[in-house]
């Protein structure tokens, strides 16, 4: 033991007075066990004294809650030693041994970014290490590793990570979806009992949390105490609140393991994925804008303004066809797009969704000289050039897997059911990862590409290993796949990706942590889209959701909306195009690339500022929109989702400027944005919703200015900037 036990106890981590809005707060165990984790959240050290008198009167629970405590909810670690032979003698030991651990501290030390926690339990052979990492943007994360300091294997059930909940946090906000409608928002009262959101399909999912919100009742996007907690794992995961009448509240989250699949052999390690915490002491918008700065800090974080991209996908599905395809690459450089992806149906065999997955070669009838006649036309329009690609996933009907049926991921000697005709290539195996690695590596060599779509079209179920005996495989199998991902990056660094599963149904801090984009949504309809956009930024800055302009009548929901409305509503994420566009009349393509322009203009603004979304009491309007970083300049959007019940116009408030500024503001967008129906502001559209007037940015805050309610499918862009000086 080098320290006393929690000889630096008690602590705040990051302590007072370093950047960072979220902090730890940390207090001996009387018994030498694991600090008790007594508050997370923006603390005063004035009102820590209070925070321990309060922590000894009740009960607190650590990182990793344990039974040994007194503690009758969920454990942070459920795990056992095998069935086996004792040390030294041959007589049988039972299953179920060491289940039950009573971790005492050996050092906790911590500097400005990070804390650690060590601690043993010699009696039961583990050791545990709980870190905490202090983040850009103010948040934390945490995770533990346990070692198998025995002599015989430990099965690991669950190993979690659990945080505080402030007792006045009673309301929870979380996600739920299904594809093509992801992210759709659920509160409840938090009450007894314990609310458990599994991720088992082997991703984060279309109905995934996203985010867990915890607050105070009512908070919105700019009021109430908040803390959100994330699972940042590209696998199965769980989140877990829980209240019980005898133990604090807390939030879980951690890995979700199936029965066996993770056995440590003596001296192995087992690493939790980082389980981020984010608080605010305002509402939803703070914990986004934490988040958001986050990402922007992770290397991987796209650095260049995000090019227009056009994606063929809606425009032509599998028909695959150069002189058309050349076509719409010359309508993309005419309306302003950059990037120009080619999605599914390049390979060998892939006429339609029935069979190719696994055939990564360029399907030589469809493309008889290779992808080299579009790359260039793409190329000398001056685009960059994209694939799409599905690693993970083969179809029955392909040659892949009629080499190796055995690659697939299934138990008990049988296949999984279908999903979209496919099925998991078992990527725990290493030679899955090598073949996939060549063939991705050999396409990504031989053309210039400079950006790929990875998709991922199923959920995973009974996913089990061969190699195994079937066992499940999803962790290994996870582990993999980041395998993969990375060494592709590695191997080809000035490419970009894009994370897709169905649309948005793999979206989490792991997979940000690797690409520049993700497939928000397959919901293209702009309307249905305005949803999954204003909910997806909750946790993912606007430049990762890709965001695209479709045909005139949605080909997901058979509605006809308007162009600006359309490219309105792709204007605040990653601005892209999915339409056909050689079915687009001149006069559109012309609408599109005045839209094209504006995004280019703001684009900068868009992907760097603080994403504001307001409380509006009208259910038929939403406002949102980004403020600049300087607080200079912001750029807001009043969407009028359906007719407003009331006549009179809902003031557009702009939170989050420099309240002793003075502002212009100004009608945006390329087309007349106000509705008709506006008649006693036609004389005034050159002046902007302030008749000219600048206005403090306390005012915008709380006063705003006068916005018509406008009819039904319509933005109307506000263009707020600081006068000079
Ligand atoms: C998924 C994606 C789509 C498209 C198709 C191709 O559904 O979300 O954008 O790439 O696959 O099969």
């Amino acid at each position: 033991m080098n320290t006393p036990p929690d000889a630096n106890l008690p602590l705040v981590f990051p302590r007072p007075g370093t950047p960072g809005t979220t902090r730890l707060v940390l207090l001996p165990d009387p018994d030498g066990g694991l600090p008790l984790a007594l508050h997370v959240g923006p603390v005063d050290p004035a009102d820590l004294p209070a925070l321990a008198t309060a922590a000894r009167a009740n009960r607190q629970r650590a990182l990793l809650p344990e039974h040994r405590r007194g503690d009758t909810g969920s454990p942070g670690l459920a795990g056992h030693r095998l069935a086996g032979h004792g040390p030294g003698d041959a007589a049988q030991v039972p299953a179920g041994r060491d289940w039950t651990p009573f971790f005492r501290t050996r050092q906790v030390s911590a500097d400005d970014e990070e804390l650690e926690i060590l601690a043993t339990d010699p009696a039961s052979g583990l050791a545990l290490c709980t870190r905490a990492q202090a983040l850009p943007g103010g948040s934390l994360r945490v995770r533990h590793e346990l070692t198998n300091t025995g002599t015989e294997p430990y099965l690991v059930d669950r190993l979690e990570v659990a945080l505080p909940v402030p007792t006045d946090h009673t309301e929870v906000l979380d996600f739920t979806g299904r594809w093509a409608r992801e992210r759709v928002p659920q509160r409840r009262p938090l009450t007894d009992g314990t609310w458990v959101r599994e991720m088992r399909g082997g991703r984060s999912g279309h109905d995934g949390p996203l985010l867990s919100v915890l607050g105070t009742p009512g908070f919105g996007f700019g009021t109430g105490a908040v803390l959100g907690v994330h699972v940042a794992w590209s696998g199965n995961a769980v989140v877990r609140v829980e209240r019980l009448a005898t133990e604090p509240t807390t939030v879980l989250g951690g890995e979700l393991l199936l029965p066996g699949e993770l056995v440590l052999a003596p001296g192995e390690a087992y690493r939790t994925p980082w389980v981020h915490v984010l608080t605010a002491p305002d509402g939803l918008d703070s914990l986004a804008a934490s988040a958001h700065r986050y990402q922007r800090s992770l290397p991987a974080h796209p650095r260049s303004p995000r090019p227009v991209n056009l994606n063929v996908w809606e425009a032509v599905y599998f028909d695959h066809d150069l002189t058309r395809l050349t076509e719409l690459v010359a309508l993309a450089a005419e309306v302003g797009a950059e990037r120009f992806v080619l999605d599914d149906g390049w390979f060998r065999h892939r006429r339609d969704d029935d069979a190719g997955l696994g055939d990564w070669f360029v399907d030589e009838q469809v493309w008889p000289r290779g992808l080299a006649p579009l790359v260039d036309e793409v190329r000398r329009h001056g685009l960059v050039f994209g694939l799409w690609f599905e690693p993970e996933m083969v179809n029955p009907d392909s040659d892949l897997f009629r080499a190796h049926p055995d690659w697939v991921l299934s138990a008990d000697g049988r296949l999984p059911r279908l999903q979209r005709n496919q099925l998991v290539l078992d990527l725990s195996r290493p030679e899955v990862v090598d073949y996939l690695l060549a063939r991705i590596d050999t396409i990504l060599s031989e053309y210039e590409i400079g950006y790929v779509k990875w998709d991922h079209n199923r959920a995973l179920v009974e996913a089990g290993s061969a190699v195994h005996g079937g066992a499940p495989a999803v962790h290994r199998h996870t582990q993999g796949f980041l395998t993969l991902w990375d060494e592709l990056r590695r191997r080809h660094p000035a490419v970009e990706w894009e994370g897709c599963a169905s649309g948005g149904g793999r979206i989490d801090l792991d997979l940000l942590s690797r690409c520049q984009r993700v497939w928000t949504s397959d919901m293209t309809d702009a309307l249905a889209r305005q949803p999954i956009q204003r909910w997806t930024t909750q946790l993912v800055a606007p430049e990762y959701l890709g965001a695209h302009v479709s045909a005139n009548r949605s080909h997901q929901t058979g509605r006809v909306l308007p162009l600006d409305f359309r490219a309105a509503t792709a204007l605040f994420g990653h601005f892209g195009i999915e339409w056909d566009l050689t079915e687009a009349t001149a006069a559109e393509r012309a609408q599109l690339a005045d839209w094209i322009a504006l995004y280019k203009r703001h684009r900068d603004l868009l992907h760097s500022g603080r994403v504001v979304r307001l409380d509006e009491p009208d259910p038929a309007l939403w406002t949102h929109g980004v403020v600049a970083p300087d607080r200079r300049s912001a750029l807001m959007a009043r969407v009028q989702l359906d007719e407003s019940a009331r006549l009179l116009p809902c003031p557009l408030r702009v939170p989050g400027l420099d309240p002793t500024c003075r502002y212009r503001l100004r009608w945006a967008g390329p087309a007349p944005l106000l509705a008709p129906r506006v008649d006693g502001l036609a004389g005034q559209l050159d002046l902007g919703p302030a008749g000219g007037e600048s206005v403090s940015g306390a005012a915008l805050a709380t006063i705003g200015v006068p916005v018509p309610n406008a009819r039904p499918e319509t933005v109307t862009l506000v263009h707020v900037e600081a006068l000079d000086g």
